[in-house]
């Protein structure tokens, strides 16, 4: 089955914050991969991009390792966009609604001092000609961060994601959104995306450099990864 993944996050975002904040971990990982871009001087006079920041779980964990960066922050999805909105956010920070694929027709254009995608690339039908687009938007340099499900492609790590989805996070989308067809969506993404090194070999062969990995504790261990690059200096 084949869903539109932007209606579904549309449809999932009022409850989003909530399901995600029962995870535990979730916002201590996606902070651990901000600051595996290793980010200098606090952010300041740098300009991120946040792509796919959704609720803007992801633009906090940017803001905590650069605290006086600028910050865009573009999703595709307007409910996401509306919830990350209601928060209370600096004035360096701005919100564009586009599509990670129309990136530079919506005004988003580089460069870039880092970019963080967070549970983005999985997500897009074909992340090459995405990922191309990034790598020109780096400034000379700059960190590519991508944080997502890119299993290790063990047989392990494979049982215990497709345990977690089916006992705890496809029962509690459907109980908290009423919904389950985009965490089953989830379940199988993860399943058919690249794995790690697969997934920092795509970056290398877009001529990103000092490709480094590394997973997360706990549960996600294998499961969830940082995959940091930059673009030559
Ligand atoms: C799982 S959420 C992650 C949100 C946020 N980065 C976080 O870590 O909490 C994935 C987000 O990617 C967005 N997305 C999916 N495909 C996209 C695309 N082609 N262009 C821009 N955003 C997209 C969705 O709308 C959704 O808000």
């Amino acid at each position: 089955m084949t869903i539109d993944v932007t209606s579904e996050f549309d449809a999932a975002a009022a409850s989003y914050d909530r399901l995600v904040g029962a995870s535990p971990g979730y916002h201590r990982n996606l902070s651990r991969s901000a600051h595996r871009m290793r980010l200098p001087g606090e952010g300041a006079g740098l300009h991120l991009l946040d792509l796919g920041c959704g609720t803007g779980a992801s633009t906090s964990a940017l803001l905590a390792a650069a605290p006086q960066a600028r910050v865009t922050a573009v999703d595709a999805s307007a409910g996401m966009l509306a919830k990350a909105r209601q928060a209370d956010w600096p004035a360096r920070v701005s919100f564009v609604h586009a599509r990670a694929e129309e990136l530079a027709a919506a005004g988003v254009r580089g460069p870039f001092d880092g970019i963080f995608a967070a549970y983005l690339v999985r997500n897009l039908p074909d992340p090459d000609p995405v990922l191309a687009g990034l790598r020109e938007a780096l400034a000379p340099g700059a960190p590519l961060a991508v944080h997502d499900y890119a299993l290790d492609g063990r047989r392990r790590s494979r049982a215990i994601w497709t345990a977690v989805c089916w006992s705890v996070i496809i029962p509690a989308g459907k109980v908290v959104t009423g919904r389950a067809g985009l965490y089953r969506y989830l379940w199988r993404s993860a399943l058919r995306f690249d794995t790690v090194d697969a997934l920092a070999a795509r970056l290398r062969g877009h001529g990103l450099v000092d490709v480094r990995t590394a997973t997360m504790p706990g549960w996600e261990r294998g499961i969830v990864h940082t995959v940091v690059a930059r673009r030559p200096a």
